[in-house]
C-alpha cells in the first residue's frame, strides 16, 4: 500500500472553485508562463505544466515510477517493471484496436443502438450523461469481463468512489475520501476473488476466464494481482469515457460542428481526437521520483511526488497553434497526450475510441441537430477528471 498522501490526488487550491473546474485553462496558461515545474507545498507535489516535461515524466519510467501512486496497488496501473510488464502483457492482447473492433464491436453497436433509440424517442430535454454517456462504458466493460448487468449500479458506485479526491487539503477531507475508496477496493476485490474462483471450475468466454488461464504463465503474477487487475479494468474506463463522450457532444453543440460532421466536411475521428486534446478527460498523472533528479530545470529529490498535467500539456502554446481553439482540422507536429505516453499508455484507448466513434456515428445519423438545454454547465468537481457532470440537451429528429 502506498503512502496515503500520494495515493490521493488532492485538488490544487487554484482549481477549487466551480468556475475554475469549468475552465481551468487560464490557470494552466498562467502556470506555463511562470515556468515548466513548480513545487506546491499545500499538496506536497511538484507540478509539471509544459508538454515536454509531462512527456518526460511519462516516458522516463526508470527515473519516475508509479509504485505507490494509487490504492489499487495490486494492479499494473500503479506498478513498475518487471511486474508491470507481466501484468500489462497478460491483458494487452485483448485491448489491441483490431481485437477490440472484431470481438467487442458488435456488443458496442448493440448497446449504442438501444441507448440512441431511447434518446431520440425523448420528447423534451434530457441529461445526456445519465441517459447515454454513463451507461455505455459500464455496459461494455461488464460484458467483456463477464460480470452480471444487475450489478451495474454497484460497479458505478465503486468507480466513482475510486476516483474520489479530497477537494481541499485537510486531514478530515482526505480521511473521508480514503475510507470510501478503501471500502470500494475491498468490495471490488471480494467480488472478483469470488468470480475468479468460479471461473476455475466453470470457464466462460470472458476476460476473467482468459486472465485466470493465463496467470500461471507469468513469473510475477500472483492471484491477488489478477483480482486487482479485473477491478482496475472495471473502473478505469468508466468515469473517463463518460467524460470523453459528454465533452464530445458538449463541444460539437457549442462549436456548431454537428452539420459539418453530418456533411462529412469534418471527419468524426479527427473531431473526437481534437475533443480529447481540447477537453482532456484525465487532467493529471502522478509519478514518484526514484532517484535525485531534475525536471524542467528544477531539482527533484528522490521520493518526491510529481504531478504532470496532461490537460495543460495538450494546450501548450509551444506545441499547438492557437491551443485554446477547438479545430478538428488541425494537423500536429507533436501528438496530443490525453491517454498518457510510454509504458503506461492507456490500455483502454482503443476501446474508448471505438465506443465514442460508434456512438456518434449512430447519433449523428439519427438526428437533425442538438441544442444545450441549459445556460450553465455543471462541472465534474474533481482534481482528476475534467468534464460536465450533467449535460441537459434537446435532440431534433
Ligand atoms: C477517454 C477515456 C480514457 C482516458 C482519457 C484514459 C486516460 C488514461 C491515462 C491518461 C492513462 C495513463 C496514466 C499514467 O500514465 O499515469 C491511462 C492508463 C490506463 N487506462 Fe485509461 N483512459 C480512458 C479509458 C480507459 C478504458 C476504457 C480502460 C479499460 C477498460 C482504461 C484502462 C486503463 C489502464 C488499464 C491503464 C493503465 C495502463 C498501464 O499502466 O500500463 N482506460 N488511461
Amino acid at each position: 500500500m502506498g503512502d496515503d498522501s500520494r495515493a490521493l490526488a488532492v485538488m490544487p487550491g487554484e482549481l477549487a472553485t466551480k468556475a475554475r473546474q469549468l475552465d481551468p485553462y487560464p490557470w494552466f496558461r498562467e502556470m506555463r508562463a511562470q515556468g515548466a515545474v513548480r513545487y506546491d507545498d499545500a499538496r506536497g507535489t511538484y507540478d509539471a505544466f509544459h508538454y515536454d516535461e509531462v512527456v518526460e515524466l511519462s516516458v522516463e519510467y526508470e527515473r519516475f515510477g508509479k509504485e505507490g501512486t494509487s490504492f489499487l496497488d495490486g494492479a499494473w496501473m500503479s506498478r513498475d517493471p518487471p511486474i508491470h510488464t507481466d501484468l500489462r502483457s497478460m491483458a494487452e492482447n485483448y485491448f489491441r484496436p483490431s481485437y477490440v473492433q472484431e470481438h467487442y464491436g458488435p456488443a458496442v453497436e448493440r448497446h449504442v443502438e438501444r441507448l440512441v433509440d431511447e434518446a431520440v424517442a425523448r420528447d423534451g430535454p434530457f441529461d445526456f450523461v445519465e441517459a447515454v454517456a454513463k451507461p455505455l462504458p459500464i455496459l461494455v466493460i461488464a460484458e467483456m469481463l463477464g460480470v452480471p448487468s444487475e450489478k451495474l449500479d454497484t460497479f458505478r458506485e465503486w468507480s466513482t468512489a475510486l476516483i474520489g479526491a479530497p477537494t481541499e487539503p485537510t486531514e478530515a477531507a482526505k480521511q473521508d475520501v480514503q475510507e470510501r475508496m478503501l471500502a470500494a477496493i475491498d468490495s471490488l476485490n471480494d467480488f472478483f476473488r469470488d468470480a475468479i474462483e468460479r471461473r476455475e471450475d466453470e470457464p466462460k468466454d470472458d476476460l476473467i476466464t482468459k486472465f485466470v488461464q493465463a496467470e500461471s504463465a507469468y513469473e510475477h503474477i500472483e492471484r491477488e494481482n489478477t483480482v486487482a487487475c479485473c477491478g482496475m479494468l472495471l473502473v478505469a474506463g468508466n468515469v473517463t469515457t463518460t467524460a470523453y463522450m459528454t465533452s464530445a457532444l458538449w463541444t460539437f453543440i457549442e462549436e456548431g460542428t454537428i452539420p459539418e460532421l453530418q456533411g462529412e466536411t469534418v471527419d468524426l475521428g479527427d473531431a473526437l481526437e481534437e475533443v480529447l486534446r481540447y477537453r482532456t478527460p484525465v487532467m493529471p498523472q502522478k509519478r514518484i521520483a526514484r532517484e535525485d533528479t531534475e525536471l524542467g530545470g528544477v531539482e527533484v529529490p528522490e521520493g518526491s511526488l510529481v504531478t504532470g498535467w496532461l490537460s495543460s500539456a495538450n494546450r501548450d502554446e509551444a506545441v499547438f497553434e492557437n491551443p485554446d481553439e477547438f479545430d478538428p482540422t488541425r494537423s500536429y507536429d507533436e501528438t496530443p497526450i490525453p491517454f498518457g505516453k510510454g509504458i503506461h499508455y492507456c490500455l483502454g484507448a482503443p476501446l474508448a475510441n471505438l465506443e465514442a466513434q460508434t456512438l456518434f456515428t449512430e447519433l449523428l445519423d439519427r438526428i437533425d441537430g442538438a441544442t444545450l438545454a441549459t445556460d450553465e454547465i455543471t462541472p465534474y468537481f474533481s482534481p482528476e477528471i475534467y468534464g460536465a457532470a450533467e449535460l441537459p440537451v434537446t435532440l431534433r429528429t
